[in-house]
């Protein structure tokens, strides 16, 4: 049935039917989260771009909404953001209600076929019924392409010191800050990171924000870029340093990724959601998210996560857990303490949150032991002070040559007892360590539910909690 389909996440969001790609437009309004998508209503795989729409109180139960933005003659409807007007310098607004505006970007095909590189331009719409009508504004497009081929993806924010907005835009190989009083006319105000971070592709869906750390206001500037993600294929990798209204200036020359695993990708924030950031990725990877063996969907969203700033060795680091709201779900709750070796545990059906406290000085691994020696691996190697999932044996892979693979991430703390958090569901695995600090995703296809969970190796404790399916 409908949201029970093989391979249907239990715990996090899909489209009931055909393709999505990217969140966009994430805005809370009125008590609402309302998450838009690339979305592509008549096929499951990626094709002319529409924003999906759904809505969701809670973060956790979602109800998808009707399409919000069509293509039209200037193209189709790429990835973006969305505002509340709160003091309506759009104009939009009406009888004192300010407008829901989005900010997206068209990709016309046509123009593309000329073999014109400036077939990428943005533009704007609003909603005054709080995103479920729009209205695409007459003037668009309201940035014009200068002449570079990948010039999309426009996050818009309020900067308040000198009241305006500013559009961080991923513009091929750099991010391209503008200014604007009215979301309708855009000054550029400054160019970054041509020659800093990770350049194995075109930048891609960029994010900025502050962040506080111990009372001190730090800048985090998102770049999604594929590929060249530290698992091969895209990801999200991410600066930290200062803004202030012209120009980002990076605080150091590392590259950092809010995610090291291959199966979050294009993740940004929510806006309007005062200092609390919460950030949602695509779970997926553009290598194989076309191949990926689901029907009639294709493709999940991560669980939202909340983001906070950590100093590890000097270097600011964005550490990311799932929302709070995850534990409401939590239907039962099973500590195991002191585990030697040979821990054997069978868990309800249900998607599962996994807690789990480990000396840092010895590997340990879990095995999730599915039908017919299937399985999932998730450990940490001491000696090179990484962790890892293994999906080598983890169902289907005859899709895509580079499916079937084990993914490492370095652990950035220094603390002697490793803290790790799971969020298990029917077809992907998140990874949480150190408080947030090393974040994998990955995704897998496994035909039958998980029969055991194992470990050889001694943990001080494990928590193993099944969670409430989000579907009627
Ligand atoms: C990222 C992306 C964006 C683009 C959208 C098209 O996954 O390539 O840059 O706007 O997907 O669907």
């Amino acid at each position: 049935s409908l949201y029970h389909e093989q391979y249907r996440p239990q715990f996090h969001f899909s489209p009931k039917a055909h393709w999505m790609n990217d969140p966009n437009g994430m805005v809370y309004m009125n008590g609402t989260y309302h998450l838009f998508f690339q979305y592509y209503p008549d096929g499951t795989t990626w094709g002319p771009m529409h924003w999906g729409h759904t809505t969701s109180k809670d973060l956790i139960h979602w109800e998808e909404q009707s399409i919000a933005l069509y293509p039209d003659s200037l193209g189709y409807i790429f990835s973006g953001s969305a505002v509340v007007d709160i003091n309506n310098t759009s104009g939009f607004g009406k009888d004192g209600k300010p407008p829901m505006v989005a900010i997206y970007t068209y990709h016309d095909p046509v123009k593309e076929k000329t073999g014109s590189s400036q077939f990428e331009s943005q533009a704007i719409a609003y909603s005054l019924d709080a995103g479920r009508t729009w209205t695409k504004y007459s003037g668009n497009p309201v940035l014009q392409n200068p002449g570079i081929r990948d010039f999309r993806d426009p996050k818009v924010s309020w900067y308040a010191p000198a009241k305006k907005w500013i559009m961080t835009l991923a513009t091929q190989d750099r991010i391209t800050f503008y200014s604007s009083p009215n979301l309708k006319q855009w000054t550029k105000e400054s160019d970054f990171g041509a020659a800093k971070g990770a350049h194995g592709g075109v930048w891609e869906c960029p994010d900025l924000f502050p962040l506080t750390y111990q009372g001190k206001e730090i800048w985090v500037l998102i770049v999604n870029i594929n590929p060249g993600g530290p698992n091969g294929g895209s990801a999200t990798q991410y600066f930290t340093g200062n803004f202030n209204g012209h120009t980002f200036t990076p605080g150091d020359t590392l590259t950092k990724w809010i995610d090291y695993g291959p199966d979050e990708y294009a993740g940004i924030t929510w806006s309007n959601t005062g200092k609390q950031k919460i950030f949602l990725g695509w779970m997926s990877n553009w290598q194989y998210a076309n191949e990926v063996p689901t029907s009639p969907w294709r493709s999940a969203s991560t669980i939202p996560r909340t983001l906070s700033l950590k100093k590890t060795d000097g270097v600011y680091r964005v550490a990311s857990v799932p929302v709070k709201e995850v534990d409401k779900q939590i239907a039962t709750s099973q500590t195991f303490k002191n585990i030697t070796a040979d821990f054997a545990h069978q868990p309800a059906a249900k998607p599962l949150k996994i807690s789990l406290q480990a000396d840092a000085s010895h590997d340990f691994e879990l095995t999730f032991l599915y039908a017919d020696d299937q399985k999932v691996k998730v450990g940490y190697h001491a000696s090179t002070k990484e962790y890892y999932i293994d999906r080598t044996n983890a169902g289907e892979h005859s899709f895509n040559r580079s499916f079937a693979s084990i993914h490492h991430a370095p652990r950035f703390s220094g603390e002697k007892e490793i803290n790790m958090t799971l969020i298990l569901d029917a077809a992907s695995v998140e990874l949480f360590a150190d408080e947030g600090l090393t974040v994998m995703t990955s995704i897998f296809f496994i035909k039958s539910p998980l029969q055991v969970i194992n470990s050889l190796s001694s943990l001080k404790n494990i928590r193993i909690e099944t969670l409430n399916g989000i579907w009627p």
